[in-house]
């Protein structure tokens, strides 16, 4: 996907009567960096994001992959939208069940599943509750399961949305490193407020104000 761009143009989103994404052009290159779309609480991030992921639809404007017609279609086979929400896990299954399921709902085999868990669990250090039920973790740990799921997903674009919340810094810095390397495999958009993520390098940031509007975006 080198020399691929996702292009935003004069993109715009109401709830209502309120403006939240306006005018908004902006081009997300697919090189191996990191990008970083950072800013205020309610300032459009996870809004943006869910229309890049295609789960919701912008009220004007358009989103165009340069090597692609039909931008809809292919963000829904390639793309993977780890919600910043906690979203349902069935907390009678263990993690290992609970991460198969979450990954199988976008199509990923349980064999290429399985293949990567074990590496990103040591990593995160989060071996021990791969075999515990989902209803005995702390919210860190749950963060960690939808964390895996999110890595052990075979897609092109990721976009992980305030997924550091809940970790504590030994965990956030392996997450890090963990990043450095899939960025190298796929492209990675992190939509995150978390003042750590600013001293990464290789990262392109896109700062939100209000209304969707960029105050400064670059390396
Ligand atoms: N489904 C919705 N219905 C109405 N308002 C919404 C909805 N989702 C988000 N909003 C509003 O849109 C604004 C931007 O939300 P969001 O994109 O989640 O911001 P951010 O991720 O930057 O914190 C907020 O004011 C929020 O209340
Ligand atoms: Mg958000």
């Amino acid at each position: 996907m080198e020399g691929v761009s996702l292009n935003i143009y004069d993109l715009g989103k109401r709830y209502e009567e309120k403006t939240i994404i306006n005018n908004l052009s902006i081009t997300i290159n697919f090189n191996s960096k990191i990008t970083l779309v950072t800013g205020m609480n309610g300032s459009g991030k996870s809004t943006l994001a869910k229309m890049i992921a295609g789960i919701i639809l912008p009220d004007k404007g358009a989103l165009k992959l340069s090597n692609h017609t039909n931008f809809s279609k292919w963000t829904k086979r390639n793309t993977y939208y780890l919600s910043s929400a906690e979203r349902g896990m069935f907390y009678k299954l263990n993690c290992r069940q609970n991460i198969e399921y979450l990954t199988s709902l976008k199509g990923t085999s349980r064999k290429y599943v399985l293949d990567k868990l074990p590496a990103y669990g040591k990593k995160l250090n989060c071996t021990d509750i791969l075999e515990m039920s989902a209803e005995k973790l702390s919210t860190g740990q749950k963060k960690k399961v939808f964390i895996l799921s999110a890595l052990c997903i075979n897609c092109q674009l990721l976009l992980l949305d305030e997924p550091t919340n809940g970790l504590d810094d030994e965990s956030f810095y392996a997450f890090i490193e963990i990043l450095a390397s899939l960025r190298l495999e796929k492209k990675i958009v992190l939509i995150s407020h978390d003042k750590r993520f600013l001293d990464m390098p290789d990262i392109e940031r896109i700062i939100f104000e209000k209304n969707g509007e960029i105050y400064w975006g670059g390396c």
